[in-house]
């Protein structure tokens, strides 16, 4: 089985014709690499990721190579200094000294949550279909990455595309392609047989992606049922009503065409409804996945990831994570936007504000197993 045919001259073949360019883009990565002491810029429409459109204009208007062979230029790259390192996310307490014990800390944290018996049924899941679904296979590199949509993931499966070969830049892959999965060469590990999944579950690189669990539901709600930008008429037209139907308090304003929409209240209430939920997600299907738990996702205390990075850390931790994986040489991680990052409890606040503490303590009870398996906070400020 071999799905990556990535050789590192073919990204700019017409060496001749483009020769001033290319002394021209090395100039400029190599000024990157010295001021930012980070890996290189990609373009990136990361609205998708993010559902946070406005924050993002001003990155989007850069055209920049998302993918490029960095032949000599990474042996420039060193480990940053204890003062430049993130926390385990906004949550964490100790200073590591370096982005490894960081991640050590981080897989300790996660085995012994996953031990909790009083968490077991919000921390452990089956390896099933559903979660092989979310595993993408690069073959050549021997890496496992687990989706978890509305954290990033667009730019890392880009990244995988193009290392599996079937396109040579990430600007090549149609913006559809993206999510095509019978198209993209990016293979889910369900594709494979079963000895050839176990196989790569024990010896390949496995990691995925992480964000404060009630912001991505924020980001969720936003990017299907608000903004929808990818056009997925289903979300409003299926799923907002059905939630509606059965979650709203009131209906006496549905006629109301401003309030007609589904509203976070409807969402969060939903949501914390463990098993009353049960049966429309079965009818959702897979669209639940912008906004199921990471570990009914990837499974992170039945299969065992080598590293997890943090969005809140991303800038730090992509670079990171590529290293690890072996890939540093071939591919960076897109430029991020400053502070698209970072955790921002005052939006937290206005989304909950009006929210019944009922609510959002069911809603907590549910989430609580990816809050404590990755080291966030308990959101007092919500809670109490
Ligand atoms: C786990 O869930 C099952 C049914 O879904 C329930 O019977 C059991 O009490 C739960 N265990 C814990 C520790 O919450
Ligand atoms: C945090 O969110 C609020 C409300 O959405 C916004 O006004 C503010 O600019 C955000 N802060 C940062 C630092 O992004």
């Amino acid at each position: 089985m071999h799905y990556c045919y990535f050789d590192g001259p073919r990204v700019m073949p017409k060496k001749m014709r483009h020769h001033w360019l290319l002394i021209g883009a090395c100039g400029w990565v190599l000024l990157i690499l010295m001021f930012a002491s980070k890996l290189i810029n990609f373009n990136s429409r990361a609205t998708d990721d993010y559902g946070e459109k406005a924050e993002m204009q001003s990155w989007t208007q850069t055209e920049v190579k998302t993918v490029k062979s960095l032949p000599a230029q990474t042996s420039d790259r060193r480990t940053p200094k204890s003062s430049d390192l993130p926390s385990a996310g906004p949550s964490a307490a100790s200073n590591p000294t370096d982005w490894q014990s960081l991640e050590t800390r981080r897989l300790d944290l996660l085995s012994s949550v996953c031990q909790k018996e009083s968490l077991r049924n919000l921390t452990h899941t089956s390896v099933n279909t559903f979660v092989l679904d979310r595993i993408f296979v690069c073959d050549k590199h021997k890496i496992l990455f687990c989706q978890t949509p509305k954290v990033g993931n667009t730019q890392w499966k880009k990244v995988l595309i193009v290392l599996n070969g079937v396109f040579s830049t990430v600007e090549e892959i149609p913006e559809n392609l993206v999510h095509d999965h019978e198209k993209n060469g990016l293979p889910r590990l369900s594709s494979l047989t079963y000895p050839e999944i176990k196989e790569r579950l024990d010896t390949y690189f496995k990691f995925f992606i992480v964000r404060d669990p009630f912001e991505r539901l924020i980001s969720a709600f936003k990017d299907k049922f608000v903004k929808n930008p990818r056009f997925e008429p289903w979300y409003k037209h299926d799923i907002a009503p059905a939630i509606i139907r059965k979650y709203r308090k009131s209906h006496r304003d549905n006629d109301n065409k401003a309030t007609a929409g589904l509203r976070f209240e409807d969402f969060i209430r939903y949501l914390g409804d463990e098993s009353g939920r049960r049966h429309m997600d079965r009818q959702f299907g897979e669209h639940v996945i912008h906004w199921v738990t990471y570990s009914e996702l990837c499974a992170p205390c039945d299969i065992k990831y080598s590293v997890i990075g943090h969005h809140e850390t991303l800038e730090l931790d992509a670079p990171y994570i590529l290293k690890a994986a072996g890939i540093e040489r071939l591919v960076s991680y897109p430029t991020i936007p400053p502070g698209i990052t970072r955790y921002n409890q005052t939006k937290v606040e206005q989304y909950f504000s009006g929210i019944s503490k009922r609510d959002v303590r069911r809603l907590y009870a549910r989430y609580q197993g990816d809050f404590s398996l990755f080291g966030y906070h308990r959101p007092d400020f919500l809670l109490d």
